[in-house]
């Protein structure tokens, strides 16, 4: 028998309308599989805490999440609460403390009817964005002097490790190689003189252990254009946090929006929790009002499953999701359907149980 701690934040916004579905397909496995269980522990943190605590979470908060297999989150960010504040605290806080510097967002698409581009298939869009998450543009490195003055100026710097870029390229070239598909780095050293030049020789260097993948490497700003107007160009791909954060967003953007996709914040050698969550934020346009497409998270709960090794329900779920979705009773709003988050995860819950 495995069993699996988790802990929950659901958060903001649509976090908590989308994680109790997540937590509907959890338990779901936990019922048809005898050697699976799992234990919930929800933690209130979120902008609404932050309003009456005056704190995004508990000051020994990460302590508090230390000794969990996992966590599985919402959302994080609402109006009232300054986003720096309540992401950099909670969200960022937690990615950096459990050193999840590994950020895989699966890219493909469940169907053509979903993508806007013309002429696209499951074949064709189809990769793996795996997004340094620990450092980078992220790293939360500046100054801001002379606030106010004329003469103010800010700086925001970037900090690439030889350390934090060797590990995240090599599990990229290790995840291509395994796979046997071709790699793909998105980066921008003809402006970013330093951190860039630095990412795309490491890049190279890590690359001579690879001698069998095949590797292309783009500027982040023809690599943009690329996702848009020929995605099967891509099949794993390695970039920086900044980079990663926005081009996963147009991977949405090509794959039928936020509401389908997913992503894992890993800390790979399980030294630390790892995090489940979807993509998206926590979308105030239609928070409370059982619109949100709750897909993204539970194709996160997949990704949970895979990263414990077990596929076998990590594949379930993707099947799943996926046999759901060509029938259009089975389609959030978004998706140009009429059905309710609560309604989309009973649907995937019961065809799991048939599935199996
Ligand atoms: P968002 O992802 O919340 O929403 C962008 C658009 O996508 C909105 O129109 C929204 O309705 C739609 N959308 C998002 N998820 C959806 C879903 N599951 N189903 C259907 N439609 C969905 O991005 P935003 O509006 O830029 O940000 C809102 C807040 O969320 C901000 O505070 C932001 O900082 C935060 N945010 C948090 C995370 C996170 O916690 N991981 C990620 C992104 C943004
Ligand atoms: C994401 C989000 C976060 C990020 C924000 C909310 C800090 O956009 O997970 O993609 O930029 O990493
Ligand atoms: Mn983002």
């Amino acid at each position: 028998m495995k069993h699996l701690s988790i802990a929950l934040i659901p958060g903001d916004g649509i976090g908590p309308e989308v994680v109790a579905e997540g937590v509907k397909i959890l338990r779901t496995i936990e019922e048809l599989d005898p050697e699976l269980s799992f234990s919930f522990t929800e933690f209130p943190w979120g902008c609404e805490y932050y309003l009456k605590q005056g704190k995004m979470m508990d000051a020994d908060g990460i302590d508090q999440l230390q000794n969990f297999d996992a966590i599985y989150l919402g959302a994080v960010g609402y109006p009232g609460v300054p986003d720096h504040i309540s992401l950099r605290d909670l969200l960022i806080k937690i990615r950096r403390s459990f050193d999840q510097y590994v950020n895989l967002r699966p890219v493909s698409l469940l169907d053509p009817s979903f993508t806007p581009l013309k002429d696209k298939s499951d074949k064709d869009i189809d990769m793996l964005v795996i997004r340094e998450n620990s450092e980078g543009e992220y790293a939360g490195a500046g100054e801001w002097l002379y606030k106010g003055r004329p003469e103010e100026v800010v700086l925001q710097t970037g900090i690439f490790s030889r350390k934090g870029t060797e590990r995240i390229i090599r599990y990229a070239y290790e995840e291509a190689h395994r796979s046997n598909r071709t790699l793909t780095s998105i980066s921008k050293g003809n402006a970013l003189n330093y951190s860039m030049v630095f990412w795309d020789e490491v890049f190279e260097e890590v690359g001579k252990e690879y001698p069998d993948v095949e590797t292309y490497s783009y500027l982040v700003d023809a690599a943009s254009l690329y996702f848009v107007s020929d995605p099967e160009r891509f099949e794993v791909v390695v970039t920086s946090n900044l980079f990663g954060d926005i081009v996963t967003d147009i991977g949405a953007g090509i794959t039928g929006g936020l509401g389908l996709a997913a992503g894992a914040n890993i800390n790979p050698e399980m030294k630390y929790p790892s995090m489940f969550e979807p993509v998206h934020g926590s979308a105030p346009d239609i928070a409370g009002k059982g619109l949100a497409n709750p897909i993204a998270a539970i194709w996160s709960v997949s990704q949970m499953m895979d990263f414990f090794g077990e596929e076998k329900w990590g594949k379930a779920v993707l099947d799943t999701i996926k046999g759901l979705t060509v029938e259009k009773e089975n389609l959030t709003p978004d998706l140009g359907g009429k059905a309710t988050t609560n309604e989309i995860g009973d649907r995937i819950s019961e065809k799991l149980q048939k599935l199996i």
